[in-house]
């Protein structure tokens, strides 16, 4: 297993190119399922989820052809499409679950493993509840043996209204890829409108689709019989955009970020304005630099979209040890998302957690140590706390960092932080 080693504390300076968004790709990705025709995809990041998804994917009997050092492929199917969607490609990624719906959509049918993937919410682990009932819903019926989820319909899924307990990204997804070559209209209430969502819609409305928002949350799809070829460019990912901001800003850095939209992360940005970093925002690119002496947040909670993101609270956990007196963070979407805490204080960190709120004293002067990646977002945070903490810190299964961001080592060499891979 890879581990970095990380010698501290360095300054972040320079520019740093973003890479697309694997949220984002992923149930892009999934959808190709529903085409005849081939697909063209842009900006594909390359990190081990989408290779699992790419794998997954020719599994299932579609073919892959890679172009321009595989951020594109052309993905076509091949005759003998499958639908066994086996549970050592679903192990490690929660999205691969984004496969069920689709095949059910176009073959009928689906043998789909339980998905794996990061895990967030303690001993209930990552459901997908709202997945299913919702399926169910378009006339899919299943069962499940032995941890395989066994899905059909009769002929086509068909159009109907569905009103979602609570916002879920992956299920919203879910169902509008599976609601896009059915019969008749599907009204989706209850919607997850995070900028990923937004893509998969963006990119299925480029081949044919007939998708569109009729209220702040509530999406509209009406069924077609079939997809067009298509080409599309995958979104900037907003959370490894927010890792190096937040790294600029940890740092007292100064980094010139380029390749995203930074309306879209405006929360973001507002709060590292708080803490003290000045940012300038033009079209694609932030420029941010960090301050002598980071400001504490009284209470950051995470949110859906429009708040503030789960998948950055780990990386803000990091800069508010740093910050000039107590701060805390309410965690609102995973109940175990704080499994990084007990690591960072090996590195000196005083945090401590009370249900799902962690309290956070500030003035931290980070020690290296020794310190085990427990999840994707954790990992990040882990290697923030490397680059500035006084010594050698040591980050074991960093595998979980490579599900998510392209080559992190090689984007933080190139701005001054000293890292090695070791393997
Ligand atoms: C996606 C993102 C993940 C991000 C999360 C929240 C991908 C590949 N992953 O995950 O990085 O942290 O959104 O922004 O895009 N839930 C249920 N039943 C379900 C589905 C979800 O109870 O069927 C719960 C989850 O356990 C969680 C909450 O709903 O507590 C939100 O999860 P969801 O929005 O579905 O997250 P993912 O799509 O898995």
């Amino acid at each position: 297993m890879d581990k970095f080693v990380i010698k501290g504390p360095c300054v972040l300076k320079g520019q740093v190119l973003i890479s697309g968004s694997k949220n984002a790709a992923l149930p892009i990705l999934a959808s190709t399922i529903l085409f005849d025709k081939p697909v063209v995809i842009k900006n594909l990041p390359r990190v081990r989820d989408i290779n699992t998804m790419l794998n997954l994917l020719r599994s299932l009997g579609s073919k892959i052809e890679f172009f321009d050092n595989r951020k594109k492929v052309r993905i076509s199917k091949t005759k003998k499409p499958k639908h066994f969607a086996s549970y050592s490609l679903l192990k490690t990624m929660r999205a691969g679950i984004l496969v069920l719906g689709p095949l059910v959509a176009k073959y009928h049918k689906s043998i789909t493993s339980f998905p794996g993937g990061c895990v967030l919410n303690g001993n209930s682990g990552r459901p997908i509840d709202l997945h299913l009932k919702a399926l169910q819903k378009l006339g899919m019926k299943y069962e499940i043996k032995k941890g395989y989820i066994y899905a059909k319909s009769k002929g086509k899924l068909r159009g109907k209204n569905i009103k979602f307990p609570s916002i879920s990204v992956g299920a919203s997804q879910h169902l509008i890829i599976s609601s896009v070559i059915s019969d008749g209209t599907t009204t989706l209430q209850g919607v997850a409108t995070e900028p990923e969502v937004v893509d998969l819609i963006n990119f299925l409305n480029s081949a044919g689709a007939n998708i569109k928002w009729v209220g702040k949350r509530a999406c509209q799809i009406v069924g077609v019989n079939s997809l067009n070829e298509t080409s599309y460019t995958i979104m900037g990912d907003r959370i490894e955009n927010g890792t190096f901001c937040v790294a600029a800003t940890l740092t007292k850095g100064n980094l010139l970020i380029k390749g995203f939209d930074p309306k879209i992360i405006k929360t973001e940005l507002e709060l590292l304005k708080k803490t003290g970093a000045k940012i300038k925002t033009i079209k694609d690119e932030i420029h941010i630099k960090g301050p002598q002496k980071i400001k504490k947040i009284n209470n950051l909670v995470t949110k859906e979209y429009g708040g503030f993101p789960t998948d950055l609270a780990p990386q803000f956990m990091v800069l508010l040890c740093k910050a000039n007196g107590r701060s805390s963070i309410t965690e609102n979407i995973f109940k175990s998302r704080f499994m990084h805490a007990m690591e960072l204080q090996r590195l000196g960190a005083k945090i401590s957690i009370n249900n799902s709120k962690a309290t956070i004293e500030g003035n931290t002067n980070f020690i290296g140590a020794e310190v085990m990646s427990s999840d994707l977002r954790a990992s990040a945070a882990l290697i923030l706390a490397g680059i500035s903490a006084k010594g050698t810190t040591v980050v074991s299964r960093v595998y979980h960092c490579d599900r998510g961001y392209e080559k992190i080592e090689n984007k933080l060499k190139k701005i001054g932080a000293k890292i090695k891979r070791l393997n």
